[in-house]
């Protein structure tokens, strides 16, 4: 136990070291991830439902349901944007890896009786050819991946898309994290967020400027187990993100403050891109 935990604790992570276990779709964890997105005042998992409401406003009114119909959302947790774009007009599937959210949206829907497409699948296995207008990818989720999960994950995209269809996403810029500095510590807990059990986390936050990647860590201690959980943002400025998104073949590329909709202003902690395919 000792020298694994010392395998985790005495040297800085390889950037994009994976985690020793699953997160999202972790049997306890993702109980807690469930919660957060069901609150509707928070912006953990999620962002409060207000906000969320207002985005999918906002997307059907730059992708119009009647002309863009076919919406794909990836990492669709349980379905919060999903059954809002259905309302709007939109045909939605949507994917996501947490098997306790894909099982709420299913259940949702069915209870609402409204027909939303759920599967429950890593989205960097799609293999769609053609078949959207709109694809979502919400709350910065682009930026936890590698280099060459991201290269995957757009050209994929990409292949999905139909002629002239636009993929929206969000991504935090290095002004998140601009004044935190590298930093340990550690909490007791008897039963929480991590684990049902008695647990220690000691968590670090680990800097690699030089890739404009952050790390948070925690390291989840209990009587008979250890587990790290790896948390990676790679930030993004607007020329890597454009970049990023010309070389997996995209014509056009809005930004704005917000998945609602906001101004994009360059000092700003977030920003949101709309990248279209070329039409035919
Ligand atoms: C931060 S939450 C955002 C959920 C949703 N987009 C929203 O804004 O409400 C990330 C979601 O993406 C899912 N996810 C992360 N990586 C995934 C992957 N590679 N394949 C499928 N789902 C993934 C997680 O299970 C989780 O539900």
């Amino acid at each position: 136990m000792l020298d694994k935990l010392l395998g985790y604790v005495s040297n800085k992570p390889e950037i994009y070291e994976t985690s020793s276990s699953k997160f999202w779709d972790d049997e306890h964890i993702s109980k807690g991830m469930l919660e957060a997105h069901l609150n509707p005042e928070w912006d953990a998992a999620t962002r409060n439902h207000n906000f969320i409401t207002k985005s999918v406003e906002w997307i059907a009114s730059i992708a119009n349901p009647v002309q863009y119909p076919e919406l794909l959302d990836l990492g669709c947790g349980p379905g919060l944007y999903a059954e809002r774009f259905h309302k709007s007009g939109y045909h939605v599937t949507g994917i996501d890896y947490s098997m306790r959210s894909i099982e709420y949206a299913i259940n949702n829907a069915k209870t609402k009786d409204i027909t939303i497409t759920y599967k429950y699948q890593n989205y960097l296995n799609i293999t769609y050819q053609e078949q959207f207008d709109v694809i979502t990818l919400i709350y910065c989720d682009f930026s936890v991946m590698s280099k060459h999960d991201r290269t995957r994950l757009l050209n994929s995209i990409y292949q999905a898309l139909k002629p002239s269809g636009k993929f929206i996403l969000d991504v935090f810029t290095p002004q998140q994290y601009k004044d935190r500095k590298e930093a340990k510590d550690w909490d007791y807990n008897e039963g929480g967020f991590w684990s049902e059990k008695v647990h220690i986390c000691l968590n670090s936050f680990y800097r690699y400027d030089e890739s404009s990647t952050m790390l948070e860590q925690t390291v989840v201690i209990t009587k008979d187990s250890i587990e790290c959980y790896n948390l990676w943002d790679h930030t993004f400025i607007r020329e890597e993100l454009e970049e990023d998104l010309q070389q997996a073949g995209f014509t056009t590329v809005d930004f704005y403050g917000d998945v609602a909709g906001d101004v994009y202003k360059p000092d700003g902690n977030l920003m949101c891109a709309v990248a279209k395919k070329k039409g035919r």
